[in-house]
């Protein structure tokens, strides 16, 4: 059996940098108590050191208030809050075909259960770029949230969320950006992008564990907001009803105290090392890729951009053959070690954008920042063999 190579940091980020397992244990150990619950010291240090995962992040995303990072349980987590806490029955919504199942269902959802009216805008089929022009011509006077996916899960596509976002200001409708794929991968400044909400994972790009995300909310936007659950947040007790300051107003519940702890010292680790420099080495595995998958390789299909602009580490692939594209995964798995995920990656519009929806989908490779060249050039060498077999196979 050869050694493991992961490459589904897409689905989650593996391995996690020692920092952060260092920090949960200590947590776990030392502190254990909740934040925010008690006056005696464990608690009070358990809270700030909550506190400074709001600071680290909000210092990455360039935000403007540390208390406008709301921590969430995932990105879908974040995702609904900001959807169902904006979206009102008669309003009117977009999306694109490019975005993820965490978007589009509960966009469904409104306009199944509340009459909200919803565009999605097209896609191009070859790149799965989304034309600013083309999101502009979708507003209407009843806009209430424009939702766009930054990087694709399923081709890699990163759309031009600024173009998108300065349209959005100008129409003065919210945009809320997807970064399930983007944060901590690349950098993202929410007021240079007019972003006006972050969905985000803690446990993929920032390098924290499963059960971590948090949504970012413009100071002002969240006046526009419901809550979507309430309760307890160890704050003004005495009011039987959700204080409205932030972030407490969407924060009701015990926190995921370890896994926020551990989190924090992900975001830290990317700002000590640079989120600039993060990027810069993916760009090289990306390039890398680019590079080796341009040799024409029998059989073989990558969708999405054919170049290094425009995308970020994620490979979606099908060789000619494997009508599902799982047993690839397997061949891949068995004898090379590489560990993929295979199939519509909850993206059933992406997939049909590409055209692969009735083919079972596709093969996907997702880079993280621990991955080297050397890895991304063993992965290809295993495409190759592969498809230079099934060639064999296939034509004698
Ligand atoms: C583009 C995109 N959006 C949203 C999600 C949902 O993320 P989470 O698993 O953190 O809820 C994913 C997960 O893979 C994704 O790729």
């Amino acid at each position: 059996m050869p050694a493991r190579l992961y490459m589904d940091n897409a689905a989650t980020s593996f391995p996690k940098p020692n920092v952060v397992l260092e920090a949960m244990t200590d947590y776990a150990t030392r502190l254990g108590a909740s934040p925010g619950r008690g006056a005696y010291a464990e608690a009070r240090e358990a809270g700030e050191l909550m506190q400074r995962c709001r600071q680290r992040i909000n210092a990455l995303i360039n935000g403007e208030d540390e208390n406008h990072v709301i921590f969430t349980l995932n990105t879908t987590d974040a995702l609904n809050l900001a959807i169902k806490g904006l979206v009102r029955p008669g309003d009117h919504i977009v999306t694109t075909w490019m975005d993820h199942n965490s978007v589009l269902r509960p966009f469904n959802m409104l306009v199944a259960s509340d009459g909200v009216e919803q565009t999605r805008v097209p896609c191009d089929p070859q790149t799965g770029l989304v034309d600013p022009d083309l999101i502009r011509s979708a507003i209407q006077r009843n806009t209430r949230l424009i939702a766009v996916v930054h990087g694709s899960n399923v081709t890699g596509t990163v759309q031009p969320i600024r173009a998108i976002g300065r349209i959005a200001r100008e129409c003065a409708v919210p945009l809320l950006v997807d970064a399930a794929q983007t944060c901590g991968h690349m950098p993202i400044d929410v007021r240079a992008d007019c972003i006006d909400l972050l969905a985000a994972p803690g446990h993929k790009g920032l390098l924290g564990p499963l059960g971590t995300g948090f949504l970012y909310i413009r100071p002002g936007v969240e006046k526009m907001m419901r809550t979507l659950r309430e309760g307890g947040t160890g704050s003004v007790s005495e009011h039987d009803t959700q204080p409205t300051f932030m972030p407490d107003r969407f924060e009701p519940g015990s926190h995921n105290a370890i896994g926020i702890i551990g989190l924090s010292e992900g975001v830290q680790y990317l700002l000590d090392r640079g989120v600039e420099t993060v990027w810069e080495h993916e760009r090289q595995l990306i390039k890398t890729m680019v590079d080796e998958l341009a040799a024409e390789l029998p059989g073989l299909t990558c969708f999405g951009p054919q170049g290094v602009a425009n995308r970020c580490g994620v490979f979606s692939v099908r060789i000619e053959g494997y009508d599902n594209p799982a047993a690839l995964s397997d061949v891949l798995e068995q004898e090379f070690g590489i560990l993929t995920r295979s199939g519509i990656h909850c993206a059933p519009l992406a997939h049909q954008t590409m055209g692969t929806h009735t083919l079972g989908g596709a093969t996907r490779f997702s880079f993280g920042p621990f991955l080297t060249v050397q890895d991304v050039k063993y992965a290809c060498d295993a495409l190759a063999q592969v498809c230079h077999r099934n060639a064999v196979a296939a034509h004698g």
